[in-house]
C-alpha cells in the first residue's frame, strides 16, 4: 500500500516534460470507506478542499448544485457499493460534505473531451491510446493518479483517475480488455441525469471500473458496455487481447447507438474516436480525428506500437492545452500501463 510520492514531489516542483503521474495502490480488501485514506495522505487536505470547490463551482450549474445539495444524504441510498462507501470515507477524511463529493463525482462528466484510439499491428497485437482533455489543467494535473487496484496481493485492475473521483475514464483488465471513454452529448447531459441516477442507471465512468471489475473477457466487456444504463451518452473504446478486439461503441444512456469494430481485414486496422459520431463529420473547429487518421496513416500498420501511439497522440491538435494526460496501454502487456502527464509542454 501507499504511493510513490518522490514522483508527485516532482510533478508539483514543476518537473520539465512529460512525467509519470502519481502512482498508488487501493486494497479492495479494505472496507471502501477506508481504502483511499492511505492515498489521502500525500496530499494537502487544504488544497484538496479548494480543488473541490472550483470544479464545483465552475462546472456544475447552479441550480443542480441547489437541487443535490439538500438530498444528498437520500442520494446516497441510491449509489451502488463500493462507489457511495469511497466516496463517504473520503468527504469524511477531508471534511467535505458528502453532497461536494457527490456532485465532485458527476461534475467530471460533464465536460471531458477526449481522443481515444484502438490499433491492430500486423502481427495481431492490440494497442489502446487516449488522452484525456478537460478544463482546470492546472487543478487536475495535480491529483491525476495511476491506481492499480489489488485484490489478495494481485491487481485485480488498473486505472488512471483523479483524486476523490472513483470513477474510471481510462483503465484496463490485466491479460483481458483496456477501456476508455470520451463524452458524447456535448455538456447538455445534466437534463436527465439526476432522473437516470434515481432510476438507478450508472454514472458512465462508474460503468467502466464495474465492466473492469466484473467482466472476464473482451466480449463480455463490450456486452457489459454496451448494454447497461447509465445517466449520460458516451462513446467506449475498448480493446482486447486477440486480432480483431477493438470497438468503439457509441451509447445512448438505454443502450448502444452503433458498435463500431476493428476490420483488419477490410483495411481498418485502427479506429479514432474524438466527440463525435463517427458516422458525422467533425465541426472544423475541432477536428482532432482528422489530424489523428493522417498521422496513423503516415505511421502505418507495421510500425504501430506504445511508442508510436504515444506520438500519434502528440500531435497538434490531438494534443492540445487541455489534455491532461495521455494513456498508452495493451491488455496483453499489462505491465507496459503508461500514463504522462502532458501540462508541463
Ligand atoms: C502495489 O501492489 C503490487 C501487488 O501487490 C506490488 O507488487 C507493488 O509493489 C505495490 N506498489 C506500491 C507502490 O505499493
Ligand atoms: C488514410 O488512409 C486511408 C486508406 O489509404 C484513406 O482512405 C484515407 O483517406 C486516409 N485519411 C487521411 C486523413 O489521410
Ligand atoms: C496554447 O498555449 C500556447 C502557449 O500559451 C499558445 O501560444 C497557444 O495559442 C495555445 N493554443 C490554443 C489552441 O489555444
Amino acid at each position: 500500500m501507499g504511493c510513490a510520492s518522490w514522483v508527485l514531489l516532482a510533478l508539483l516542483c514543476g518537473a520539465a516534460g512529460a512525467a509519470a503521474p502519481l502512482r498508488c495502490n487501493v486494497s479492495l480488501d479494505s472496507p471502501a470507506e477506508q481504502r483511499w485514506l492511505p492515498v489521502l495522505r500525500h496530499f494537502e487536505p487544504a488544497f484538496l478542499r479548494a480543488a473541490v470547490q472550483r470544479i464545483i463551482d465552475e462546472s456544475v450549474p447552479k441550480w443542480v448544485h441547489q437541487v443535490i445539495q439538500p438530498i444528498a444524504a437520500e442520494l446516497e441510498v441510491f449509489m451502488p457499493q463500493p462507489f457511495a462507501g469511497e466516496i463517504a470515507g473520503m468527504c469524511q477524511a477531508l471534511g467535505i460534505s458528502l453532497g461536494d463529493g457527490i456532485l465532485l463525482n458527476f461534475a467530471y462528466e460533464s465536460t471531458a473531451f477526449c481522443t481515444s484510439i484502438v490499433a491492430q499491428d500486423d502481427k495481431g497485437n492490440i494497442y489502446h491510446g487516449r488522452n484525456l482533455d478537460y478544463d482546470f489543467v492546472d487543478i487536475l494535473s495535480k491529483i491525476t493518479l495511476d491506481v492499480q487496484f489489488t485484490k489478495g496481493g494481485q491487481v485485480a485492475y488498473q486505472g488512471t483517475t483523479f483524486l476523490g473521483y472513483v470513477g474510471l475514464w481510462t483503465g484496463q483488465s490485466p491479460h483481458k480488455f483496456t477501456v476508455s471513454g470520451d463524452e458524447r452529448d456535448g455538456g447538455r447531459w445534466w437534463e436527465n441525469a439526476i432522473a437516470a441516477f434515481l432510476n438507478r442507471n450508472y454514472p458512465v465512468s462508474w460503468l467502466v471500473r464495474h465492466t473492469l471489475s466484473e467482466a472476464e473477457d473482451f466480449q463480455s466487456a463490450v456486452l457489459r458496455l454496451a448494454g447497461i444504463p447509465i445517466i449520460a451518452e458516451v462513446y467506449y473504446i475498448v480493446g482486447g487481447v486477440s486480432p480483431k478486439e477493438g470497438m468503439v461503441i457509441t451509447r445512448n444512456r438505454r443502450g448502444p447507438a452503433d458498435l463500431w469494430p476493428l476490420d483488419p481485414l477490410g483495411g481498418a486496422w485502427f479506429r479514432v474516436e474524438t466527440n463525435y459520431d463517427h458516422w458525422t463529420t467533425p465541426p472544423p473547429f475541432d477536428d482532432r480525428r482528422t489530424a489523428a487518421i493522417k498521422a496513423l496513416n503516415a505511421t502505418g500498420q507495421h510500425n504501430i506500437n506504445f511508442d508510436t501511439l504515444f506520438k500519434v497522440l502528440s500531435v497538434k491538435p490531438v494534443l492540445n492545452n487541455n489534455t491532461v494526460y495521455t494513456t498508452v496501454m495493451s491488455a496483453a502487456l499489462p505491465d507496459r500501463y503508461q500514463t504522462w502527464m502532458r501540462t508541463a509542454e
